[in-house]
């Protein structure tokens, strides 16, 4: 098939954000992306809460809201997809404009705020995916409707409905965009809140994976505590981390006023430094999911070394687009294999044992 994306690209770059998100979304949906047809290299293989990837690269939430292309992001050579953040009811997310650009940091300001189509129609496209057949490893990010006051209610609705349906779910406690979701970090609301998921789980007769999507933006004690929680709770795994509410100095002044979180290149060095703790608190037990900033082979690399089993990323993607995702596969591997790692697995939080 002809590769149009070159010359839809600059396209979609001079479209305004969103529209140019809305566009990809459908150049998915129409096939108008080809795969990358290359072999994953046979190092990247790799076993996680009993899922076997053929490599840990995988799409971070927020890409496919409506879980719409799950299919045709794993034909880009993703590992994984993680549809979603989906909330029980449909709702609109912020106004306009909510995602911004800023090219000279290679990052990303979005406070989209769970716009997104509802439960009930996300779940029943998993359903049309499982009658057609599979696709891969295709988990689910939950979240909670912003009028909602029972979060715990919300996120529940969530798992019933998808954990028969997803690979893994996702807990998604670390939006800065949904007034008052991160205090469900805090150690007696997040315990309660894990645990009436697990309960939900449990109803399910189902046992997928259940994991926790924490922010950057936490003080040593919220980390403490949260690998406390984690540990007690008997949940699955972490994703590490979600975008920040900081403004380094590399972001221009009038973007860096935009409200929301911050994700791409600036957010590499902290959210790796965060990801390294939990796996230190955590003493290794707890699969970690690494996102943050990746926009290359070497820095996936260096979220493996911090701990990582599985890495996620999406800005990068707005700059590079569907190239980037072979361009960290082929890199991983050769930094694997320059450093003597046969695998992944091997990897895994190398640096906390140097
Ligand atoms: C436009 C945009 C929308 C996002 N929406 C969600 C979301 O709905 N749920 C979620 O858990 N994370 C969401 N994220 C966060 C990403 O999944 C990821 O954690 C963060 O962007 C850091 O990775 P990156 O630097 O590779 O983008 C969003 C990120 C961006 C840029």
């Amino acid at each position: 098939m002809i590769d149009l994306y070159p010359l839809l690209r600059p396209l979609i770059m001079a479209a305004d954000p969103e529209r140019a998100h809305t566009l990809t979304v459908l150049a998915l949906r129409l096939g108008l992306v080809p795969g990358d047809p290359r072999p994953d290299p046979a190092s990247l293989a790799t076993t996680v809460f009993g899922l076997r990837f053929p490599n840990p690269v995988g799409m971070a939430a927020g890409f496919d809201k409506n879980a719409e292309v799950p299919a045709a992001v794993l034909k880009l050579g993703f590992g994984f997809a993680e549809p979603g953040t989906v909330t029980p009811r449909p709702q609109p997310g912020n106004p306009r404009p909510r995602l911004f650009r800023v090219p000279t940091a290679q990052a990303v300001i979005n406070r989209y705020g769970f716009n997104n189509r509802g439960l009930e129609e996300f779940a029943r496209r998993l359903e049309d995916l499982r009658g057609i057949g599979w696709p891969g490893i295709v988990g689910a990010n939950v979240g909670k409707n912003k009028e909602q006051e029972d979060a715990a209610a919300d996120y529940a609705a969530g798992i019933r409905r998808l954990a028969p349906l997803a690979d893994y779910l996702v807990v998604n406690v670390s939006s800065p965009n949904t007034p008052g979701l991160r205090t469900l970090q805090s150690r007696d609301a997040l315990a309660a809140l894990l645990d009436a998921c697990l309960a939900a789980r449990t109803a399910t007769g189902t046992k997928t994976p259940l994991l926790v999507k924490v922010a950057p933006d936490l003080t040593d004690e919220d980390k403490q505590d949260i690998a406390a929680v984690v540990l007690d709770s008997g949940i699955d795994g972490m994703v590490i981390s979600n975008t920040t509410l900081a403004r380094p100095a590399e972001i221009p002044a009038d973007l860096a006023a935009q409200a929301g979180g911050l994700s791409g290149r600036p957010l590499m060095g902290p959210s790796t430094r965060v990801l390294g703790e939990f796996y230190r608190h955590l003493g290794g037990r707890v699969p970690l999911v690494g996102v943050g900033g990746i926009a290359s082979g070497a820095d996936a690399y260096a979220k493996i070394r911090a701990g990582a089993s599985l890495v996620q990323f999406y800005s990068a993607m707005v700059y590079g687009g569907p190239a980037m995702v072979g361009r960290v596969k082929q890199e991983l591997a050769a930094c694997l294999a320059r450093d003597g790692f046969a695998s992944v697995a091997d990897a895994v939080g190398a640096d906390h044992r140097a």
